[in-house]
């Protein structure tokens, strides 16, 4: 993943009729590109759908949304990483800041998926960000910082430069607030040297990605800004014609 990412996270939007007709414009729009890469998150019960959709689109990347830690089990409504590999899934969201923020999901539960993930072959998009009071209190860093060492926690140095990390400032996500690109550099490279210092070699092969409220409007001034490797969009991607937009950036 070392061109600029696009990546679509659909959250529980797009059923799968919906998701074929996003794919039937989308495709038309989208042409095979080597110079960037496009993944896409939808809910689970869509994947098949788009998995079959993207069946000649190998280079379009599929991701789940979340993933339980263990292979299997008594976990009645949870998804596996192996199931979640085994149906398609290159990619999985760890750590969204819904699951931190809605559902409750901890940083110790952010290490066990990162490490299910890695074990099943699967990429993990490990998800960090303030809440507003975080950063007007000044406790960015301190925040992002420890939800980025608390998710790698249980991973190998070797295993660093097989994950992605998502900078998604909570108070920016569906609010139509997005950070300056200069804030979202100063975080990036905040994320990169802690990176560095976990593992150099692989820290500079780790995409960092900006999310929230990521639009046509300002897409362009984000991915030019330094460190940022590519956008985690999730509004802006639920209409093909504008998404189809913003990938060709
Ligand atoms: P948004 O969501 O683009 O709607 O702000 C981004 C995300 O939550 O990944």
């Amino acid at each position: 993943m070392r061109t600029p990412v696009f990546a679509a996270n659909w959250k529980m939007n797009n059923g799968p009729q919906e998701a074929r007709a996003f794919l039937r414009t989308f495709l038309a729009r989208y042409a095979r590109r080597t110079d960037r890469t496009v993944a896409i998150f939808p809910p689970a019960l869509t994947f098949s759908a788009v998995h079959e959709g993207l069946r000649e689109r190998t280079d379009i990347l599929l991701g789940v949304q979340n993933i339980h830690w263990e292979e299997k089990g008594a976990f009645t409504g949870e998804n596996s990483a192996p199931i979640a590999s085994a149906a398609g899934a290159r990619l999985v969201l760890v750590g969204h800041s819904e699951r931190r923020h809605v559902f409750g999901e901890r940083d110790e539960e952010t290490a066990l998926k990162c490490a299910a993930a890695i074990g099943a072959g699967l990429l993990p998009v490990l998800c960090v960000g303030e809440l507003l009071e975080e950063r007007e209190a000044g406790r960015t860093e301190e925040v992002v910082l420890r939800q980025l060492r608390a998710g790698v926690a249980k991973l190998a140095s070797a295993a660093l430069g097989g994950i992605v990390v998502a900078y998604e400032p909570v108070w920016a996500i569906g609010t139509g607030r997005t950070a300056q690109p200069e804030d979202a550099a100063s975080v990036h490279g905040v994320l990169r040297s802690a990176l560095r210092k976990l593992g150099e070699a692989s820290a500079a092969n780790v995409p960092l990605l900006y999310g929230g409220s990521v639009t046509l409007k300002n897409v362009g001034a984000l991915l030019a800004a330094s460190d940022v490797d590519g956008v985690l969009v999730g509004g802006a991607s639920l209409d093909a014609e504008g998404w189809s937009q913003i990938v060709r950036t």
